[in-house]
């Protein structure tokens, strides 16, 4: 069942009815100023940091769901309504949502009165426009009432929540004109302040949430509202809002616009008061400058949309399958840029609390813009690289307002490390920038280091850091957060990431062990194009060593071993009751190169598919965990078919999907990446329930009661190991150190398809036809009619357009 539908031409997903299964979300802003809005208005803003500096309230995890938002009320003769359906919830005549890029649009009609909201942030501006469009479509004059209404949030999201001792006395608040402004705290320590303003003389106000709400009531029925009549109250503690009230008459079919701004303003020290006590509105005033009339707001939108399209424009595709063109070409390469902006701090699953950024989220995040913004992988490259300890162990987290790492979870995570010589190898081959790889950025403890001294110590701590199989350790954890090996916990609410009891431990990972030979080769590219060949070779050597420690100790009788545990038991084998066959190590292994000559690649991968393949995906892990296994940790606290417990994991789907194109079987790749694709999910979206233009975390496995539904929608690794896998592996475009390659790997059935790719400035136009309908092999590349050797694309640098035609065969 579907809720709506896609609209690839303005790059948009309509969404026809407000009930969708889960609120069906969108992030406008992608720089400092974010904002997270549902179909029906609900959501939340902040600057910069979710948990630090939070503009508005959100209250998760309510009842009903989704509360507090971005809301506008009309009242008429005594009657209200919400144009977003919510929260008043008056079944409207119309309705209709269309998220796009970085914005969205919310239509409600109620007796002949349409309203339209566009919500945006603007390029480059530290505020969000809501501009209403409200049409009598009647044909008679009609009186309406509009009520504006956002609710302040004291900063820190987590005090707000908790310390209402003191809270419920801070608020504070200024109104001059149309415009009001919270300032909480403003007196003290913070220099910062909001301001929710609209462009149109008001005729009323509230800002004390008792006041406009009546103390027993919900959002669907304030006071005010019901009245028909701002109170015009000033807030002194207790709970900060803004809302504007504005009488409106409509002859017919007139149409009236009101633009309503919410703005976050930072004032120098010096330069905070105009006068005792009253905030110093200067820049506001410019802010609100910028956007007061239709035009401005109309040239910010255009503008807004003219960035994305040339971010996209980077990679686009035409394969004739439409729901494939839309996910690579929009909805996936969006999901990247969110993911990398956000990393797990703010969604509908992550409160913007809890978790700063990933050292090994944020590495993989890069793979999946970095061919749109560069500049910005770099830098957030040096940020992570900034975290790292001299022995090559990192901060599994760093904040990005310090900039520092999070000492609450610190490190011992032993895959973080190699994630950085993904990220950085991705940046590489992305811009040809070796330069890069001098930049300076000193270890954690401010010893002086250049890049390149990084990653030689992610390399060294996993080949120093090798246990009695010669397999790497596997520390608190690795890719797989909840398989925690070294700890033994017992104790309710004990953190299994943090916890380490068993500090003698020397469980180890055949997953890591996989990951190492898989990125070493770039590593080992990047030591020649410096000319260390001496480093390149040794650490050539430590490849074939832990090629044969796989091959020895990491093979199980039809895939690879996931780990030994703390008692050098295996994990993941025939010999276990329960997690025989873990998906990470089949992947990884095989990426490594390991069984692609000797046909144990084909058995693996026949194994995964025999045990783990469902109509949803590829479980985690099989059979899953029934009881709780104190020697493994987290992975075994999830009820089956949940999670890391055999959930469909979908960050590690694409893993299975690259290492069976290593092995020729584009049908089968192609089948698994269509299992989680969201657009192919669109029509059971009672079921998969998350928002079919987004991946999710996870979908729930075979064992649970409700196989095939999905959670934690948006941030999550699978939104850059889908697009890799997609685009570089089975469409086959992959940037390399010195050239773009072509080698596609795709459906027999398919006729070819076209790719346009601008790499380092070159606009390549692909065109691959596959006459003999093989799934993969490259017979003939030509590149402006002539005919190339091999299917490594030169590096023009020209900026110019460049046919290639590709025949496979
Ligand atoms: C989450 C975490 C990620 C981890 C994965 C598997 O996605 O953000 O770091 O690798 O779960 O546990
Ligand atoms: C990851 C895992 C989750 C685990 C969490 C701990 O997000 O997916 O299952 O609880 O990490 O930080």
């Amino acid at each position: 069942m579907k809720f709506g539908y896609f609209n690839d031409e303005n790059k948009e997903y309509v969404i026809t009815r407000p009930d969708t299964p889960y609120p069906w979300i969108n992030y406008l802003g992608s720089q400092a100023y974010f904002s997270l809005l549902s179909n029906t208005a609900g959501g939340y803003s902040f600057y910069k940091d979710a948990s630090k500096l939070r503009i508005t309230r959100y209250r998760y995890n309510n009842i009903p769901h989704d509360v507090g938002g971005k809301y506008y009320y009309l009242f008429e003769d005594g009657e209200y309504w919400s144009p977003t359906w919510a929260p008043v919830k008056r079944e409207l005549d119309k309705y209709e949502c269309r998220h796009g890029l970085g914005y969205s649009k919310i239509t409600g009609e109620y007796n002949d009165i349409n309203t339209e909201i566009l919500y945006f942030v603007p390029e480059n501006a530290n505020c969000e426009i809501h501009r209403l469009k409200i049409k009598n479509n009647s044909n008679r004059k009609r009186s309406l009432k509009l009520f504006s209404f956002i609710e302040f949030c004291l900063w820190n999201a987590f005090d707000d929540m908790t310390n209402f001792q003191r809270n419920f006395s801070t608020g504070e608040v200024e109104v001059e004109g149309a415009t009001i402004y919270h300032k909480t705290e403003y007196r003290e320590r913070r220099n910062h302040y909001a301001f929710f303003t609209v462009n149109s003389e008001i005729d009323g106000f509230d800002t004390d949430r008792e006041s406009f709400m009546g103390l027993y009531n919900g959002f669907h029925e304030p006071a005010v509202v019901k009245n028909g009549q701002s109170s015009n109250s000033l807030a002194n503690g207790w709970s900060p809002i803004a809302s504007h009230s504005i009488n409106m008459d409509l002859e017919a079919g007139e149409e009236k616009s009101f633009i309503f701004q919410l703005g976050f303003i930072e004032n120098k020290k010096a330069e905070k008061w105009s006068a005792p006590g009253i905030i110093n509105k200067t820049k506001a005033y410019q802010l609100m400058r910028d956007f007061d009339n239709d035009k401005k707001v109309d040239k910010a939108f255009r503008e807004l949309k003219d960035s994305w399209e040339s971010l996209l424009d980077n990679y686009q595709l035409k394969s004739g399958d439409e729901k494939l063109d839309r996910m690579v070409s929009i909805w996936n390469q969006y999901q990247c840029m969110v993911t990398y902006n956000l990393s797990r701090s703010a969604s509908y699953f992550e409160s913007g609390i809890s978790r700063g950024m990933g050292f090994r989220d944020s590495n993989q995040d890069l793979i999946g813009i970095v061919h749109m913004i560069p500049e910005r992988a770099r830098q957030r490259i040096l940020d992570l690289a900034a975290t790292q300890f001299e022995d090559g162990s990192a901060y599994h987290q760093f904040e990005p307002l310090n900039k520092k790492g999070n000492d609450a979870i610190g490190s011992g995570f032993n895959d973080d490390p190699l994630w950085l010589i993904l990220g950085t190898a991705s940046y590489l081959k992305e811009t040809g920038d070796f330069d890069f790889l001098n930049q300076k950025v000193p270890f954690n403890n401010g010893k002086e280091a250049v890049l390149f001294d990084h990653l030689k110590a992610s390399f060294m701590y996993i080949v120093n850091n090798r246990g009695p199989h010669d397999l790497p350790l596997i520390g608190h954890a690795d890719w797989n957060d909840c398989l925690n090996l070294s700890c033994f916990s017992d104790k309710p609410g004990e953190s299994f990431q943090v916890l380490s009891n068993k500090e003698d431990s020397q469980a180890e990972s055949v997953m890591i062990a996989g990951m190492f030979i898989t990125f070493a080769p770039d590593f080992i590219e990047i030591c020649r194009q410096r000319g260390e060949e001496e480093l390149a070779r040794e650490a050539q050597n430590y490849v074939e060593e832990m090629k044969e420690a796989i091959k020895k100790h990491g093979v199980d009788e039809n895939w690879f071993l996931r780990a030994y545990d703390y008692y050098g038991k295996k994990v993941g084998s025939v010999e276990n009751e329960e997690g025989q066959l873990y998906i990470e190590p089949q992947g990884f292994c095989i990426m490594g190169g390991i069984g692609l000559e000797d046909g144990l690649a084909r058995t693996v991968l026949d194994s995964v598919k025999d045990r783990l393949d469902t109509d949803y995906g590829l479980v985690l892990v099989d059979p899953t965990y029934k009881s709780y296994h104190i020697e493994l940790g987290e992975i075994s606290s999830y009820p089956p078919g949940y999670k890391e417990n055999g959930g469909i994991f979908c960050h590690n789907n694409p893993w299975i999907m690259i290492a069976e194109t290593m092995i020729g079987r584009g049908d089968q790749a192609f089948e698994y990446y269509k299992k989680i694709a969201p657009a192919y999910l669109e029509e059971i979206s009672e079921v998969h329930k998350t928002e079919p233009y987004v991946y999710a975390q996870m979908i729930a496995g075979r064992d649970a009661a409700t196989h095939g539904e999905a959670k934690n929608s948006w941030l999550t690794g699978t939104a850059a190991w889908n697009f890799a896998a997609i685009t570089q592996w089975i469409l086959g475009i992959r940037a390399d150190f010195n050239s773009l390659k072509i080698d596609p790997c795709i459906p027999k059935n398919w006729d070819g398809f076209e790719v346009k790719r601008v790499f380092r400035g070159d606009i390549f136009k692909i065109k691959v036809n596959n006459p003999e309908h093989v799934s993969k092999g490259v017979r003939e590349v030509k590149v402006d009619g002539t005919r190339i050797n091999g299917n490594l694309l030169p590096v023009y640098q020209d900026g110019r357009e460049h046919d290639v035609e590709v025949i496979m065969g």
